[in-house]
């Protein structure tokens, strides 16, 4: 049976993470691709990012934003401006909008519940919302709204891990950010999750465990990049890592063979190259995302003088690049590829 056409078992992820030889990689890489075109085409979906609020009252041990920090100049957008990137997002003929913030509890939930119903009369764009953990009344009022999609990464799925990069604040409930993934499904969300690679303590086993989970929750969007380090933060200095040959390495080359196994064990997700993927390799980190298992780009909408602001990690792609020059960008960077711009929205729920 073709690599394509078989279920994998937790030792063959395994097998794979781990796996060196270039010749090899490049067959992974190959039913990765053949994957992706059978199963979602040659379509490129573009999504339009609008980093609403970097605002934040959770701890994360990895996020520049995180409340701890300090010398981060805070912002919150209005509807107005987010409405604007609405039209830019419609000029530019992006099918969605993923509205993306800190946790902030300044965005209070009838405010964002009128935004989305605001874009959804104004604009035929479907909306993400990532706006972190949040309750459910909230994402129901918010469903109701219009949205159509959510984001919420779970991370990492070793619970010991978790608890230790996710430190609980004074009053905070403690995070179960997988039975938040259920209950967005229940609500008729489309559903996106992911994982940073090469977390600090992350071994090749709870990788594979991470990647067996996308599949048992039958993920919509899977969203993966590597994990970097940010100096202002408690693991900005490296964090505590496994030994070599157990810890998983933050790397390019990990990176992808993730994406790819995300695309062989979900065949017909979304999939982005994210943009801590194009951080890594700002030339072609993007491009080789797109031919490894992705079909998605997220396009930076934000306004130029909030993006360094929303800085989670330090050298992050397109942080002084317009949204007009992202556009532009992103779909030379397709047609070169001689892959399609998508039409439409681009979910995976056809409706
Ligand atoms: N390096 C890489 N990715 C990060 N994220 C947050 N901080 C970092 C970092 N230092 C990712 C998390 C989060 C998403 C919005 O960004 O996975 O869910
Ligand atoms: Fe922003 Fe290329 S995607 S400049």
């Amino acid at each position: 049976m073709s690599l394509a056409e078989r279920n994998l078992t937790r030792d063959e992820i395994v097998g794979w993470l781990r796996e060196e030889s270039a010749e090899r990689l490049e067959e992974l890489f190959a039913a990765a691709d053949g994957v992706r075109q059978a199963r979602v085409g040659e379509e490129v979906h573009l999504r339009g990012l609008v980093e609403l609020s970097n605002y934040c009252r959770r701890q994360c041990g990895y996020c520049g934003i995180r409340a701890g920090n300090g010398a981060v100049e805070r912002y919150r957008m209005t509807a107005e401006e987010v409405l604007a990137c609405a039209d830019k997002a419609q000029a530019f003929r992006y099918g969605t909008l993923v509205i993306q913030a800190g946790e902030d509890p300044g965005l209070e939930a009838g405010w964002v519940a009128d935004l989305v119903r605001r874009i959804k009369t104004q604009t035929r764009l479907a909306v993400t919302l990532s706006l972190g953990e949040r309750a459910d009344e909230e994402l129901r009022l918010w469903r109701d709204a219009g949205a159509d999609r959510y984001l919420l990464r779970f991370e990492t799925s070793d619970r010991a891990l978790f608890d230790r990069i996710h430190p609980p604040a004074p009053g905070q409930s403690v995070s179960d950010r997988i039975a938040q993934l259920g209950a967005l499904r229940r609500l008729g969300y489309e559903v996106g999750s992911g994982v940073m690679i090469g977390i600090p303590g992350q071994s090749f086993e709870s990788l594979a465990d991470d990647l067996g989970l996308f599949r048992e929750l039958d993920l919509d969007m899977i969203g993966v990049g590597p994990f970097i380090e940010h100096p202002a933060t408690p693991l900005g200095s490296g964090g505590e890592r496994l030994a070599p040959g157990a810890q998983v390495p933050n790397t390019e080359a990990m990176t992808y063979k993730v994406v790819a196994l995300a695309r062989l064990l979900r065949p017909d997700a979304n999939i982005p190259s994210t943009t801590a993927l194009a951080t890594l390799n700002k030339k072609s980190g993007r491009e080789l995302g797109l031919s490894r298992g992705a079909n998605v780009v997220m396009p930076n909408l934000t306004p130029v003088r909030h993006r360094a602001k929303y800085e989670i990690y330090p050298g992050k792609a397109c942080i002084n690049e317009t949204a007009e020059a992202c556009a532009g960008c992103l779909e030379a960077r397709i047609r070169s590829m001689g892959r399609k711009v998508g039409v439409g929205q681009g979910g995976r729920r056809k409706v």
